[in-house]
């Protein structure tokens, strides 16, 4: 019944239990009637006794090789993915001025989620996305990203396509905080520095304390230091969500992608996030996705998207 035992472990040991202390109770009587001498009392119970161990470890056998078996097939599916996009190492440097998308049109499996999109997304401005879900807010975030391959039109980062920018150039010039926030089995400071690999601690508190989640974490049993696989789940959508904007902003590119930053926030939470937001941005261009019109307020100037295309 435990974790790493499984109900069939549970029943074996139960039954050896019950089996050693028929044994002990037989070996007695035996010896009480004068059927065994004291050693031929003895030697059987230590025999049996020792076997314990070896025999649970059988029982556990069946229940560690269907994990190991799962473990390693799920290992085997990675390894045979093929990524969506190749790896771009052999262009020049860009460095970020603008980006705009150009008559995009896009879709997962044939069927198009945006269509002849266009959008720009000028210096030093918040741009807005507003639409309902499955309007393709997200997936506009991804082709900035290049995660997929735009069917028609182009993404263009400082009138370069980003076709023809390489990988690590792109990742360096964006901060890109997801919808779902996810986590690594490692501490909160690991899960945060994987923004920027080569971070101070002084670094990973300043981002914390912008995105308003440095209070929280030091409340947490060991700090910065707590594992996030201990706690999992445990964390509320919000304190994902700010981990998340930490990230970015640790990060600290000149082109943020922000898909619904605020929408597991309560107002006052968001009021604080949207203010740091606003001071972080300036020098940036920020891509800010969402569907909460208070949010939104903090933009430039604001898109309406509805079915893959500008309303
Ligand atoms: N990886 C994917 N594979 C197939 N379809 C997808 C994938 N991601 C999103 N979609 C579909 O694309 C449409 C737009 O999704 P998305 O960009 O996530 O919208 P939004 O962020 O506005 O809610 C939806 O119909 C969604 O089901
Ligand atoms: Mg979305």
């Amino acid at each position: 019944m435990n974790s790493d035992g499984g109900y069939e472990s549970y029943i074996a040991n139960s039954f050896i239990l019950i089996f050693d202390v028929l044994m002990l109770v037989m070996a007695y009587h035996l010896y009480s009637i004068g059927e065994v001498d004291f050693p031929g009392m003895i030697i059987p119970i230590f025999a049996l006794m020792s076997s314990y161990g070896p025999v649970s470890a059988l029982a556990n056998l069946g229940t560690t090789l269907q994990s190991t078996a799962a473990s390693g097939g799920r290992i085997l599916d990675i390894i045979e993915e093929s990524p969506e996009t190749e790896e771009i190492t052999d262009k020049s440097a860009v460095v970020f001025a603008n980006a705009e998308c150009k008559n995009i049109t896009f879709g997962y499996n044939g069927e198009a989620v945006l269509s002849d999109f266009s959008m720009k997304f000028p210096e030093n401005k918040i741009v807005g996305v507003i639409g309902k879900s499955g309007s393709g807010k997200s997936t506009l975030l991804k082709l900035l990203m290049r995660f997929w391959k735009t069917d028609k039109g182009e993404v263009l980062i400082s009138d370069t396509n980003i076709e023809n920018i390489n990988t690590s150039n792109l990742r360096e010039m964006e901060s890109y905080m997801t919808q779902e926030t996810q986590f690594f089995k490692d501490t909160i400071a690991n899960n945060i520095r994987i923004a920027k690999l080569d971070a101070t601690d002084d670094e990973v508190i300043a981002a914390c304390r912008k995105a308003s989640v440095h209070d929280f974490i030091m409340t947490l049993p060991k700090g910065y230091e707590t594992n996030v696989g201990e706690l999992g789940e445990t964390l509320s959508g919000g304190e994902r969500q700010r981990i998340g904007l930490a990230r970015a902003f640790l990060h600290n590119a000149p082109f943020m992608l922000l898909d619904e930053p605020t929408s597991n926030l309560d107002s006052l939470n968001e009021a604080v996030i949207l203010k740091s937001l606003k001071e972080e941005s300036s020098g940036k261009t920020v891509v800010l996705v969402s569907h909460r019109e208070s949010t939104i307020r903090i933009a430039d100037k604001a898109y309406s998207v509805e079915h893959g295309r500008v309303s």
